[in-house]
């Protein structure tokens, strides 16, 4: 008797249906652009477990539909369909965020700059995709250089007609995610209450961690403690790229890391207040950037508000004086390219 009871129990409410407590509050339909990658295939599945998300579209050259009816197993909201090759458009329309991870990862020794010419094209012909037929989506560009892809992306909407500075972002969150594990690692706190401000951009000294406004950052060592941290930070994707000894890059922690800044984008598009950092269109030093990680303020259209940064302290201060005109060229290779590859 008991026994059956338990059994029709758990075939009413499987453990993995409360996963999430919460449950959909809107029609949220995401689209994943490079779905069988790397990272695509995590990122799904973290989208597949977040109840916000009602519909998931998979878009991959290879093996989508696959990933899709795999994921479309488990008992979440969110309805999850694969796109083949020739149908980009059909994973596209209608969504209202799309995020990209499609692309070439690095292999030992590379920069984040030396995938341009593999990934420029791809994310250029995704954009104008995107501008075509869904305008008004939110987009998350994960594929690298970031610094450049986000810009590139933005030339194509403006030639579509379609930008809006507020609905175009780069997902830096993995700074912020790094920063907080590392300096955590050094203080003892707890890595998921660690918060560091990270801002400029998303390759090596284009990341600069505001360590001074961590509540435990007095806690490292100016001199050599606070530069080997900031090091770390700056350069945390090339351990792993080490580690992984030619098969790439980042992708689990970057995945979770892309998830965390999808969550943010809903809330805010919900209506709660968030703020994450985000490689954005900005004001903050827009005689030399246009684009610019900092924390920006999500809402119901996407960028709300870009405060003006904190105070920093002299050592943040020569790090971001080593950011801009990296940045701005990185920033300028994109603009440019796109300008000549249209
Ligand atoms: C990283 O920071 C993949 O760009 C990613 O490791």
């Amino acid at each position: 008797m008991f026994a059956r009871a338990a059994l029709r129990n758990s075939v009413r409410a499987p453990a993995s249906a409360r996963y999430f407590s919460q449950t959909a509050a809107a029609n949220r339909k995401v689209a994943v652009l490079g779905a069988s990658g790397g990272i695509g295939q995590p990122l799904s599945l973290l989208m597949k477990l977040n109840p916000k998300v009602t519909e998931l579209r998979l878009y991959d050259i290879r093996l989508a539909p696959g990933v899709a009816a795999d994921l479309s197993h488990i008992n979440t909201p969110a309805v999850t369909s694969g796109y083949a090759k020739d149908d980009l458009e059909g994973a596209v329309d209608g969504a209202e965020i799309v995020l990209i991870p499609a692309g070439m990862p690095r292999k030992p020794g590379m920069t984040r700059d030396d995938l341009f010419n593999s990934n420029a094209s791809i994310v250029r012909d995704l954009a104008k995709t995107v501008a075509k037929v869904a305008p008004k989506a939110y987009i998350g560009i994960i594929s690298n250089p970031v610094n450049s892809t986000v810009p590139i992306v933005a030339e194509v909407f403006k030639k579509a007609g379609v930008y809006d500075p507020k609905r175009l972002f780069g997902v830096t969150t993995l700074d912020t995610t790094r920063a907080a594990t590392f300096l955590s690692g050094i203080t003892g706190t707890d890595p998921q209450t660690t918060n560091v401000p990270v801002i400029g951009g998303h390759s090596g000294v284009t990341i600069v961690p505001l360590i001074s406004q961590a509540p435990q950052g007095d806690k490292v060592q100016a001199g050599e403690q606070l530069d080997k941290l900031v090091h770390r930070i700056q350069f945390g994707g090339d351990e792993v790229v080490k580690a992984k000894d030619g098969a790439g890059s980042a992708t689990l922690s970057m995945a979770y890391a892309a998830a965390v800044f999808t969550e943010g984008l809903l809330k805010g598009l919900d209506g709660e207040a968030v703020t994450q950092c985000t490689f954005v269109e900005s004001p903050l030093f827009k005689d030399q950037v246009d684009f610019f990680a900092s924390p920006v303020e999500f809402g119901p259209e996407g960028v709300k508000n870009i405060p003006a940064l904190p105070k920093l302290t002299a050592e943040e201060q020569k790090l971001l004086d080593a950011c801009l005109p990296d940045l701005a060229k990185n920033i300028k290779k994109g603009v440019a390219w796109v300008a000549e590859n249209p």
